[in-house]
């Protein structure tokens, strides 16, 4: 088991109402003037820009708002919002929505201290995030149950201009408090919900399928987290109004992806890198890419050696493990469990093959280079490493 620091630092009010929290908790932290950011019409819709000017207002503190967060946030929003926080003295960030806003807020709170330089060529291309010691604090009031971004320390943002969706990471990002209620959920439609589901259950798996086999305590967890999200996923969606499938949902994806249910572990993430390349080239919903990408992607990676990651997540499909079984029974097992994973994500709703969500041929080759636009990389994976051209394989298998 790999050693690991974890500090918690965000703290989290879960439950109906925990906005009442959000005037005292900026009171204590002597903010004086809060960028208000959040995406386009959804908390107009449901009474969360409402809730959240009142407690602005109650605490009497000042505030600016920037609005028009994309999902797949764009680089060119955080350009702009950093100039409104040196413009306007901002000293707080509050980002008011899903996983979107929340990591747009995190890229904002650092370009701010960055505006001479390049800051996607010299910061997020080169992974260099956590070496800028400048930033603007960050509150979270989370709307949308899906990428554990109010509670860890990792934002994703998009350039359009040059194709590429990459992750950048400062321990200072991590939100200082993240608002959680369940009932903010209720209005998201079915199919975000079940985008929601499925990024949970990949980072789930993705944390599952490392190398390190001796940290059991963090592979429990996370098989529960997942058989909650089986439990639960297809439940929220036709249950909108249901308070306790929304919070088992919120917390799970929560808890999924806050460094808890993956301490001592590598996790293996080229799924992630691969997908985040194709919705940098098509603007695709995240765990859309993820449904269609993960089941090839295990096919492709299925090999003997780590059969045992496939038995982990067949124990929720009832598929075991058995000592008696041979090799050639066992990755038959595996086979058996991939389409189960594949079968779950079209029970929410998925689509099985890219070319269903308009991804041509001719784009691979470029998805493939977005995929390696990080500064030094020749492979993604840790479970087994796969370059250049095992990535163009498994693009073309997905199509
Ligand atoms: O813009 P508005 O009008 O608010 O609508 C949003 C948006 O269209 C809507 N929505 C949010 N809350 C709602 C709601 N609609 C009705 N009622 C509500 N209560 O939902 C749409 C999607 O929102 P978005 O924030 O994009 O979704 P999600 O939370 O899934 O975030 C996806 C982004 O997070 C990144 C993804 O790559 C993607 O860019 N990820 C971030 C991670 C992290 N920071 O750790 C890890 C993930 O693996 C992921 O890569
Ligand atoms: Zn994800």
């Amino acid at each position: 088991m790999n050693a690991f620091d974890w500090d918690t630092q965000t703290k989290i009010y879960f439950g109906e109402n925990k906005i009442k929290k959000l005037g005292g908790e900026l009171s204590k932290l002597k903010v004086k003037k809060v960028l208000f950011l959040y995406g386009h019409s959804s908390i107009k819709k449901n009474g969360v820009y409402e809730d959240v000017i009142a407690e602005l207002n109650k605490a009497n503190i000042s505030f600016v708002e920037f609005s028009g967060i994309d999902p797949n946030p764009r680089y060119t929003s955080v350009l702009e919002a950093a100039k409104v926080c040196r413009d306007q003295g901002i000293d707080f960030i509050l980002a008011v929505g899903g996983g979107s806003v929340a990591d747009c807020a995190k890229a904002i709170s650092l370009a701010t201290f960055y505006p001479s330089g390049d800051f996607w060529e010299e910061i997020v291309k080169p992974q260099k995030g956590h070496t800028l010691e400048k930033y603007i604090p960050i509150g979270v009031v989370l709307t949308l149950a899906a990428t554990g971004s109010e509670m860890n320390s990792g934002g994703v943002i998009s350039n359009m201009e040059t194709k590429e969706k990459l992750a950048l990471f400062s321990p200072f990002v991590r939100p200082v408090f993240s608002i959680l209620d369940p009932k903010y959920t209720y209005s998201v439609p079915a199919n975000q919900i079940a985008a929601g589901v499925v990024d949970a259950f990949s980072h789930c798996l993705e944390q599952l399928f490392s190398p390190e086999r001796n940290a059991i305590t963090s592979d429990g967890i996370l098989i529960g987290l997942m058989w909650s999200l089986r439990a639960i996923g297809r439940y929220t969606m036709d249950n909108p109004n249901d308070y306790d499938s929304h919070a088992n949902l919120m917390w799970t994806a929560t808890m999924a992806l806050n460094g808890l249910s993956g301490a001592g572990k590598t996790g293996d993430w080229a799924t992630h890198q691969i997908e985040h390349a194709v919705s940098a080239y098509y603007d695709i919903t995240h765990a859309v890419g993820l449904a269609i990408i993960t089941p090839y992607w295990m096919e492709y990676i299925l090999d003997i050696e780590n059969v045992d990651r496939f038995y982990l997540v067949g124990s929720l499909f009832g598929v075991n493990d058995d000592p008696e079984i041979t090799a050639e029974e066992a990755l038959e097992d595996a086979k058996i469990i991939i389409s189960e994973v594949r079968d779950f994500f079209v029970s929410l709703g998925m689509p099985t093959t890219l070319s269903e969500v308009g991804v041509k041929k001719e784009d691979i080759d470029n998805m493939v280079k977005s995929t390696f636009a990080k500064e030094g990389l020749e492979t993604i994976g840790s479970i087994k490493k796969l370059n250049r051209e095992d990535v163009k394989n498994i693009l073309l298998k997905a199509l």
